[in-house]
């Protein structure tokens, strides 16, 4: 075992600083084991939120040496621990205290998505019938774990703070996913360009790039998602086509 020094942010919506910590790490640890071990040993007030230790809850996103980051999937030895690992709350959403903030703002943003609306069943006994891969698409947006590393890191949140009109990269593979399932007839196109700002996006890949699941949030929801909007509000051709099929 050796020491290692931990810079973490303390703090609340009024003010705050960042405090050192040393504690024992060794082998097979993970940021989160280094933090639960200095509120052990000598901050127990410090507030940070887990669940699951296991990259799965989504619940204890903030930025490690600021790359955002789970903290329990973060190993230690792939740090640089000659230096203090600073550990601070994620930026695009209101702090609340220490490492932990409010993420509610998605959650309200997430009911204003139009629900899947299913066509009417294809057979007799009243089930629908689908083909494996026109499913697989809409499936890869289901491993979300809804940690929002995506929205805190994409600028149209973090720096131009366009949180009432733009819904992020999280919100829009939710889009995504009930757009390209098989079997839903809704039309969010015209919300995705009037209310949820897909239009703001300028395909930075900056979310895709810190996604824990690998989702391919840019290129296999966004991009496809813009196409979709464009080809509706600027191709007239292909707005009379898709008026047609409906
Ligand atoms: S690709 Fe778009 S949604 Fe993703 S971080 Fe960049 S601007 Fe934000
Ligand atoms: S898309 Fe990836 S980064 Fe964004 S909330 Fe879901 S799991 Fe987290
Ligand atoms: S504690 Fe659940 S993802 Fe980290």
């Amino acid at each position: 075992m050796a020491k290692a020094t931990f810079e973490i942010w303390r703090g609340d919506k009024d003010g705050g600083q960042f405090q050192n910590y040393e504690t024992e790490v060794g082998e097979g640890m993970v940021v989160l084991d280094a933090v639960h071990n200095i509120q052990a040993e000598t901050a127990p007030d410090l507030a940070c939120r887990w669940n699951c230790k296991a990259g799965k809850c989504g619940s204890c996103s903030a930025e490690v040496n600021g790359q955002p980051r789970l903290m329990c999937m973060t190993r230690l030895g792939d740090l640089d621990l000659d230096s203090p690992v600073r550990i601070e709350p994620m930026k695009a959403f209101p702090l609340v205290r220490d490492l932990v903030t409010d993420v509610s703002w998605n959650f309200e943003a997430k009911k204003k998505v139009k629900p899947f609306k299913p066509r009417k069943p294809d057979a007799e006994d009243g089930t629908w019938r689908m083909a494996q891969e026109d499913i697989d698409r809409p499936q890869e947006f289901r491993k979300c774990i809804e940690c929002f590393l995506c929205q805190n890191v994409c600028h149209v949140l973090r720096e131009h703070d366009k949180h009432d009109s733009f819904i992020g990269p999280r919100l829009f593979i939710y889009n995504a996913m009930w757009e390209m399932h098989p079997l839903d007839t809704e039309d969010r196109l015209s919300d995705l360009r009037h209310r949820d700002g897909i239009g703001y996006c300028n395909i930075t890949k900056c979310c895709t790039v810190v996604c824990p699941e690998h989702i391919k949030i840019t290129d296999n929801a966004i991009i496809p998602l813009k196409e979709r909007v464009a080809d509706v509000f600027y191709d007239p051709i292909a707005r009379l086509f898709r008026k047609g099929r409906r």
